[in-house]
């Protein structure tokens, strides 16, 4: 039972660490930063004003499966798990059918943005007193190993990673992150993971380029923050945003294409930014069931069961680690 109060692990990177990342992304061509610097306090709640655009059904829809279908998952699951561990869990309001159906012992909450995670977690202890609930403020996609908690140290645990944030990473990038999670989660860990699949272009352009301006105001956030984080000078009005689908990547691909020719100064440093020059803000690469299928075995999982919405816009898989592959866990001093 818990004591009604959520706890909170905040292992957010340090601020040098920020200033080598943004260096080395700068460094790149093209030019192109870490996804998860989109999301500071600002940037969490325009990513949840986009989840409301008309255009950009992803998270309604996933929603609407999950609450339709939790039931159904829990029943599919091999073992009951007593752990559920999020990542990525924004404002954290898609588990909630998921533990109603499953009464785990401890939900983790496993977020880069902290104030959105610190409020998200005290509402959902709220709503579901009878489980610990535990934020974990970090980049999960670097996480080499679960905080020392005594409520991660329950099993099995469950994955669960919905709203296609798997596509934020390149697929090389999102083998290795499937694979980070298998050690985490454990020999007998499962993993609930929602995918976002290929679809019309325009209907796909239009989901990353909403009509009301909220995708490209949340793109130029990220110069506003790395404005106050590192004494940047950058105008965010000097940067058109763009989001185009590359078929051969089946991936959108989300920009702030440089106006004109400028110099930009950040940690002390000078950027020169040419005339048409992009800076890559995300991709947001789309699977087929297949492709995905075949990633998760690249990186250790099989796949169990699979839930699909009714258009056959997006898919929830479960699954189970194959035998093999997953080295074994580690835990942090
Ligand atoms: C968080 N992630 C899955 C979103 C996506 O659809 O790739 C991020 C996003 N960026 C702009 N719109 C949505």
């Amino acid at each position: 039972m818990s004591s009604g109060q959520s706890r909170f692990i905040d292992l957010h990177p340090a601020p040098a660490d920020l200033v080598r990342l943004v260096q080395e992304g700068l460094a790149r061509r093209p030019r192109q930063l870490p996804a998860w610097l989109l999301y500071d306090a600002e940037g969490s709640q325009l990513f949840e004003q986009i989840c409301q655009q008309p255009e950009y059904s992803l998270t309604r829809t996933e929603t609407a499966l999950l609450e339709q279908q939790a039931p159904a998952m829990a029943q599919a699951m091999e073992r009951a798990p007593a752990v559920v561990i999020e990542f990525g869990a924004g404002n954290a309001r898609k588990v909630g059918p998921l533990l109603q159906a499953l009464q785990p012992s401890c939900y983790a909450a496993l977020d880069i943005s902290s104030e959105h995670l610190r409020d998200a977690c005290a509402n959902l202890q709220r709503q579901h007193p009878a489980v610990a609930v535990l934020g974990v403020c970090c980049d999960y996609s670097t996480l080499a190993a679960l905080p020392a908690d005594p409520l991660l140290e329950h099993r099995p645990r469950l994955g669960f990673y919905p709203g296609s944030s798997l596509g934020n990473f390149t697929p090389a990038e999102a083998q290795a992150l499937l694979r980070q999670m298998a050690r985490l989660l454990g020999r007998d860990g499962q993993l609930l993971i929602g995918i976002d699949q290929p679809k019309a272009m325009a209907r796909l352009e239009a989901a990353y380029n909403d009509s009301a301006g909220v995708s490209a105001a949340f793109a130029r956030n990220l110069l506003v923050r790395l404005n106050s984080d590192l004494a940047g000078d950058f105008d965010p009005q000097a940067f058109d945003y763009q989001a185009r689908w590359q078929a051969g990547d089946s991936r959108i691909a989300m920009a702030l294409i440089s106006r004109c020719d400028q110099v930009v100064n950040l940690a002390g440093a000078p950027w020169r930014f040419a005339k048409d020059e992009p800076l890559i803000t995300e991709y947001s690469v789309k699977y087929s069931p297949g492709a995905f299928a075949q990633l998760a075995a690249a990186a250790g999982w099989s796949l169990q069961r699979s839930w699909s919405d009714p258009q056959g816009d997006l898919s929830l898989h479960l699954l189970r680690q194959a035998d093999s592959a997953v080295a074994p866990e580690a835990h942090q001093p």
